[in-house]
């Protein structure tokens, strides 16, 4: 489904249809998706690349064209989900891919991209890597991403066992979702309820 030549003309597409900022942090996602990919579900790297390709396609849209597209859609907004434009990009993202890209509309890159900016509760394997890689990209500059990167990477996590693996994986993750709720809490932005329910679970599931 994902092979090497679509993926690369996809690449092509969409650096014409960004602006040069969100082609460079795209390509940054992608990057770290492979390398996640490489440690945590390597047979899945293609489907990765794509969905790191794909996961900010509405992100530059104005608020108004992102409305209109939930119309277009058919997607019906909470009441929260409507005041939260950060939000909004990845619910019309995962809905234009099905609608504008449907050679890549696997079910399994259509969830990472609907849960790339709130998570939510028990997140499959890609879902958290394209989360994570999204957050550490090399472009990203914020403390709280670079010091998430630096977290993430100080560990010689390739002589890790699978269990450890993952359990280092979700650790990292519970720090994101812990840095992502002070700062909204620090803005006096609502909290999406998936954040909340997607640290919960993986706080119950971190094995000891
Ligand atoms: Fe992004």
């Amino acid at each position: 489904m994902f092979d090497e030549k679509k993926i690369d003309d996809l690449r092509q597409r969409l650096a014409g249809e960004m602006s040069e900022f969100r082609f460079r942090h795209t390509l940054g996602v992608e990057k770290e998706a492979v390398r996640l990919g490489e440690l945590y579900a390597p047979d899945k790297i293609p489907l990765l690349r794509a969905a790191a390709l794909l996961h900010d396609i509405t992100k530059e849209n104005t608020f108004e064209k992102q409305l209109q597209l939930c119309d277009e859609l058919g997607i019906m907004l909470k009441g929260s989900e409507k005041s939260s434009p950060k939000t909004l990009h990845a619910i019309t993202g995962a809905a234009v891919i099905e609608r504008d890209f449907p050679e890549f509309a696997d079910p399994e890159l259509v969830s990472a991209v609907r849960w790339h900016t709130t998570g939510k509760e028990n997140m499959s394997i890609c879902d958290k890597i394209i989360y994570l890689a999204d957050y550490i990209e090399e472009n990203r500059k914020f403390e709280d991403c670079v010091s998430l990167r630096q977290y993430f990477w100080q560990e010689d996590i390739c002589k890790m066992a699978r269990p450890d693996r993952l359990a280092h994986l979700s650790r990292t993750l519970v720090i994101s979702f812990d840095m992502t709720i002070r700062s909204l809490e620090k803005e006096g932005a609502t909290i999406d309820e998936n954040t909340t329910k997607a640290r919960l679970y993986l706080v119950r599931n971190i094995p000891q």
